[in-house]
Formats: C-alpha cells, sequence, structure tokens
C-alpha cells in the first residue's frame, strides 16, 4: 500500500470556533484505492475536518496538499474541480428532481461546459448512458424516475454518495454514509460504495461511527478524540489498542451515531 501516490495530504490543520478548538493540529494522508475510517466521539471535530479540507471552511492554521500541489486556500468549487469530492452527514439531494436528473446534474457540472444548453443537446444521450451507469453501480437505476424524495433512507445516502462518485473525484471524503438507516441497510449501502471506490482506486475517507463498518470495510483507522489524532493503524491494531478502547470504546462510540 505505501507505494502508492499520496492523493491528499493535511498538515498541522487547525480550525477554532471561539473557544472551542474542533481541530487543533491534524496531520493527515491518504493514498490512491485506500479506504479509511475517520472515527471519534460526537464533537471530535470529524466533520470539521471534512469542511476544511473540502473548501467549506478556511483553516486558522496548517496546509492542505492535494497531488503534492498546496491547495489550502483553494476555494470548493476549484476543488471539486480538481477531484476532491464529498457527501453529507445530511444528504444534499434536489429532492424534486429525479434520481436519474440528480445524477446527471453531477455528470454536466463536472463537464463544465459554458454553452451548456446546446452541449446538452448535442451529449444528451452519452450523458444519459453515463448517468445509467453510475446508477447501476450503486443499485439504483431501478429508482432512475422516482422524485428523489421518495426514496428510503438507506438509498438517499446511497444517492448522495453516487453524486460525489460522479464527478469521478481522486479522493472523496464521505461523512456518515450509513447513518439513520438499519444494521442491514448499512451493510448493503457499504457493498454498493466499497467496490465502486475499489475499482476507480479512488483515495475514500468514510467517516463511521458504527464499529462493525468500520472494521469491516476499511484498510485503516484514524480516531479523532478534541480536535486531535488520538491513534491511526489497521482495524486490528485499532481494535487492540488500550486508549482508544478507554477513550472511545469505553464511552460507546458504536451507539452515538447521528
Ligand atoms: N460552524 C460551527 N460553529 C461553531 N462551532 C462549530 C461549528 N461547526 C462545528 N462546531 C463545533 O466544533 C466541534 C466539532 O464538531 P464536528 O461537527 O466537526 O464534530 P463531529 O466529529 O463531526 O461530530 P458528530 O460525530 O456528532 O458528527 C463541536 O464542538 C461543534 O459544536
Ligand atoms: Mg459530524
Amino acid at each position: 500500500m505505501s507505494e502508492r501516490e499520496i492523493i491528499l495530504e493535511t498538515i498541522d490543520m487547525k480550525k477554532h470556533f471561539g473557544e472551542v478548538k474542533a481541530v487543533d493540529g491534524v496531520s493527515f494522508k491518504i493514498r490512491a484505492g485506500e479506504v479509511v475510517a475517520l472515527i471519534g466521539p460526537n464533537g471530535a471535530g470529524k466533520t470539521t475536518f471534512v469542511n476544511i479540507v473540502t473548501g467549506y471552511y478556511n483553516p486558522d492554521g496548517g496546509k492542505i496538499y492535494y497531488m503534492g500541489r498546496d491547495v489550502t486556500k483553494a476555494s470548493r468549487i476549484k476543488k471539486i474541480k480538481m477531484g476532491i469530492a464529498r457527501s453529507f452527514q445530511l444528504v444534499n439531494l434536489y429532492d424534486d428532481l429525479t434520481v436519474l436528473d440528480n445524477i446527471r446534474i453531477a455528470v454536466l457540472s463536472r463537464m463544465g461546459k459554458t454553452s451548456i444548453f446546446w452541449k446538452t443537446v448535442e451529449h444528451f444521450n452519452e450523458i444519459k448512458k453515463e448517468s445509467y451507469e453510475i446508477l447501476s453501480t450503486f443499485g439504483l437505476a431501478e429508482k432512475a424516475p422516482v422524485p428523489a424524495k421518495d426514496l428510503p433512507q438507506g438509498e438517499r445516502k446511497i444517492l448522495d454518495v453516487a453524486i460525489a462518485f460522479a464527478l469521478k473525484p481522486k479522493v472523496l471524503l464521505l461523512d456518515e454514509p450509513t447513518s439513520g438507516v438499519s444494521s442491514k441497510d448499512k451493510h448493503a449501502i457499504m457493498n454498493k460504495i466499497i467496490p465502486a471506490v475499489r475499482n476507480e482506486k479512488i483515495a475514500t475517507m468514510i467517516i463511521e461511527h458504527d464499529m462493525d463498518i468500520v472494521f469491516g470495510y476499511s484498510d485503516r483507522v484514524v480516531v479523532m478524540y478534541e480536535g486531535k489524532i488520538l491513534a491511526e493503524g489497521t482495524p486490528e491494531e485499532i481494535k487492540q489498542s488500550k486508549e482508544v478502547q478507554e477513550k472511545l470504546l469505553g464511552v460507546g462510540v458504536s451507539a452515538a451515531g447521528s
């Protein structure tokens, strides 16, 4: 694994909200094809970390490198165009549009055409074909004509990830893709996401509270606690870490989903 290219790296990343040191000196690396779980109790700073990396917040300190390039100050649109995509803890869908159109918009926006109407007419079938392929990958093809608002929660979560995937990112940051669904549905969601990202060798970081999911699907686990990285290692190493057990598993991380 270690010979693979580093896609994203943060060095001493910081974000403070008044007295709250939400992210307090996080140095993190992810390589092509790696699936990393980011875990930690509520308020540990996980979402804030993703918000900084994806350009939703400016950091108060530290650097972000994407494929060796300093992108610390790049806007979130620029970051999406470069290949840094995310999904949301609370899904971000066009509720009144169909499942197909939600994906179609992502594909179109990736193409970033200026004379969008004419280009769209010209490439309509091509875009539709690609959108269907993405929907098939995520098991949503049959739901193509359904308005996003009518999907069950598990499929809404998958669609949110599929939209990020449609942007063809090199790094994908997924904020609790399995929150708010049953344990069975969590596995169904992961069984769609993980093969898709592995197949494209996308560096994927998944924020997750459910330890069965964390240990079952990730190559490496990074533990955040009060804005800092408390530990990192293979799922086995993290499972056996006394410090992690005391600080996290002891306080019921697996039950703390939000
Ligand atoms: N925009 C904001 N303004 C003020 N405080 C914030 C803001 N965003 C996050 N915080 C605070 O920063 C800390 C970290 O929050 P964050 O949402 O990153 O945690 P998290 O690890 O994602 O938690 P959870 O598992 O509950 O999603 C919390 O104390 C939170 O209240
Ligand atoms: Mg969060």
